[in-house]
Parts: C-alpha cells; sequence; structure tokens
C-alpha cells in the first residue's frame, strides 16, 4: 500500500514539473540587465522616499521580489553596473549597448528589460532607440520610490516592464519606457516631475499606451526610424564625440561655450529661449566654433515644439542645424552619434528629420 502510495506521489509530481517545463517553453525568455537607480535603492526608513540612496540591491534581489515575474516571462538577470543614474556615461552607454546587441542576436531571448534611475532615463532611451540593432522588444524600467518605501513602484514597475518586453505587441516599436502603468516611447519620453510617481510623460503628443490587467494596450507608434533602421553601429565604437550643451537665458554670455570649444567640443547644442533664439552676445562666438569646425545645433529650452530650420536664425547663412522636436539632451545624443558618421551638416540636419 504504501509503495503505491509512493510511487503514485512521484507520478504526481513528475506531472507537475512536465507541466511546469511545457508552462516555461511556452513564456518568452526577458533577460534584465541591471544598472542601478532608485528601483535598486534603500533607504532608512519605509517612509523616505527621499534622501535614500540609489544603486544597491543587486538585479537577484530585484527579480526574487516579484515571484509573479515567473507567470509572464522565463527571466535571468545580469547587473550590468550599479550606479545612481545622475553618473550615466557614455562608457555605461556603450557597454550596455554592446551587451544588449548580443543578447538580442541569441534566438534564446525575447526580449530585454533594463533596469535604471529615473533621472537619465530618458537619454538612455534615447540612445538605445538609436544604437540597438534589433526590432526585438527592449524596455527601460525605473521607480520613483526606493525599495524600502511603502507602497515602492518598483515591484509592479518591473513587472509590467517584463510583462512587455515579452510582448509581441512591443515588437518593432523601438525603445519604451514603462513606469506607473504608462508605455512612453524612447524618442519623445521626458521626466516631467523631479518626485511624483507619473513623472515620465510624452507632453503634447501623448503616451503609446498602457499596461493594465496584465496586458500592454497600444494606440500609437513613433513615426520616426528606429533601432535597426538606423545606420549607427557601435560595435567597434570604444568612445563617442565630445558634444556639450550651452542653455539660454536672459542676460546670457559666452563664456560657457567658449570654454566647450576650447576643451575639445565637436558639437554643441544650443538650448535656446522659445524657438531655439540666439542672444546677441553669442552669436560671435557660435560662427566662429562653427569656422573651427564645431557642428552647431539650435535645440530650445522649452522642450516641446519644432525647432524651425531659418526661424529665429539665418541657419543656412550660419551653417547651423535644427534639432526639430528633439530636447536638448536628446538632440546631444544624436549630434554625437552624427558625428561618428558625418561632419556634413546638410547631411546631419538629414538625420535630425529622420530619427
Ligand atoms: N539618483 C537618481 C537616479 O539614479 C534617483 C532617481 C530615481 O532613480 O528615481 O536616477
Amino acid at each position: 500500500m504504501l509503495i503505491k502510495k509512493f510511487f503514485s506521489q512521484i507520478l504526481v509530481l513528475v506531472c507537475l514539473a512536465a507541466a511546469a517545463a511545457a508552462q516555461a517553453q511556452n513564456l518568452p525568455n526577458v533577460v534584465i540587465l541591471a544598472t542601478g537607480g532608485t528601483i535598486a535603492g534603500t533607504g532608512a526608513t519605509t517612509t523616505t522616499t527621499v534622501g535614500y540612496t540609489a544603486a544597491k540591491v543587486g538585479v537577484d534581489a530585484l527579480i526574487a521580489a516579484v515571484p509573479e515575474l515567473k507567470k509572464v516571462a522565463n527571466v535571468r538577470g545580469e547587473q550590468t553596473m550599479q550606479i545612481a543614474s545622475e553618473n550615466m556615461n557614455n562608457d555605461a552607454w556603450l557597454k550596455l549597448a554592446k551587451r544588449i546587441n548580443v543578447l538580442l542576436a541569441q534566438s534564446d531571448v525575447d526580449g530585454i528589460v533594463i533596469t535604471h534611475g529615473t533621472d537619465t532615463i530618458e537619454e538612455t532611451a534615447y540612445f538605445l532607440d538609436l544604437v540597438v540593432k534589433s526590432k526585438k522588444p527592449v524596455v527601460i524600467v525605473g521607480a520613483m520610490r526606493p525599495s524600502t518605501a511603502i507602497s515602492a513602484d518598483g515591484p509592479i514597475n518591473l513587472y509590467n516592464a517584463v510583462l512587455l518586453a515579452g510582448s509581441k505587441e512591443a515588437i518593432g516599436k523601438g525603445v519604451l519606457v514603462t513606469l506607473n502603468d504608462q508605455i512612453n516611447a524612447g524618442r519623445e519620453v521626458t521626466k516631467t516631475n523631479t518626485s511624483t510617481l507619473d513623472t515620465f510623460k510624452t507632453p503634447e503628443l501623448g503616451y503609446l499606451g498602457y499596461i493594465q490587467g496584465s496586458k500592454p494596450f497600444f494606440y500609437r507608434q513613433s513615426t520616426r526610424k528606429n533601432t535597426a533602421d538606423t545606420p549607427f553601429d557601435i560595435t567597434n565604437l570604444d568612445k563617442l564625440p565630445q558634444v556639450d550643451i550651452v542653455y539660454g537665458y536672459a542676460n546670457m554670455n559666452p563664456i560657457a561655450l567658449n570654454a566647450f570649444v576650447a576643451a575639445g567640443a565637436q558639437g554643441i547644442i544650443h538650448a535656446g529661449v522659445g524657438d531655439g533664439s540666439l542672444n546677441n552676445t553669442v552669436v560671435p562666438s557660435l560662427t566662429e566654433a562653427r569656422k573651427k569646425g564645431v557642428v552647431i545645433v539650435r535645440s530650445s529650452r522649452v522642450g516641446q515644439g519644432i525647432v524651425a530650420r531659418n526661424g529665429e536664425a539665418d541657419d543656412d547663412k550660419l551653417d547651423f542645424v535644427v534639432s526639430d522636436t528633439l530636447n536638448a539632451q536628446k538632440a546631444r545624443i544624436l549630434l554625437m552619434l552624427a558625428l561618428t558618421k558625418t561632419t556634413d551638416t546638410k547631411e546631419i540636419q538629414k538625420m535630425f528629420w529622420e530619427y
């Protein structure tokens, strides 16, 4: 009798294992690349939502904190770096992008999630939108409250990100950013509030969609070329051209601009007032920089809308480029990558119209 019971229990275990294996076979394979940020942050108390320490919790602990991930994907993690994202830099971007391209070239990887500090998510998202060479989903996720806080948003954001990265709906949409159940495009998303949970928005152009009841819902997608459809290949790059940003304001002066050029900047993004307007005090320095071969892009500090070519300045005569709708920090990324291909301003302007 005992033997019969023993073998029937073994049979049950074998059936359960087979069912689990069958389920796992049907689930997408998603790799989580952890870089740090608040999602991995810890605070002194459960009510500490400012003044905590970012980039403390490892990727395996982040995954273990959300057992529900196993229901939507076969997940494994890699700790690519462990930094607060204000310290994100070109070397880190190149390392992250190269790892993503290697992983996405593997047939057993269906999507990538990057956990990241929220301060520079919008920049990393656009950089990857331009250099990832696959149509498979790449989703960047962060949190506005540390992992130790009451109602921490990291776990649900991570669950949503893995779900999205494993979804067929996210294929071919470019790099995506999800927090707070919302889906934004990497090219357009920006941080709009220093501390609230709904800080990531695409002002005016709007979200791509939402995640609700463990399912992504898309209502639009970016019209701009991205990922596999761009010419930017970072495979053999170990550094990126120096491009700096000059911020426009009333009563400004050319001190910062001149310093950037003297330090060897190959490109300058001028975040002008209004429609990219130039204060008279900086025009001589900009034209002097252009004569030295520095590529000048007129962007705007406003953050939304088109910076019109030949609107607030004679770009044809000055041989300047305009940033279209890219804010200054995103225009910097496109100009850096453009300068790895060409210094021809007509070619570069075309890139700002296409990506
Ligand atoms: N230090 C900031 C960062 O790593 C914390 C903000 C966050 O991740 O939400 O971006």
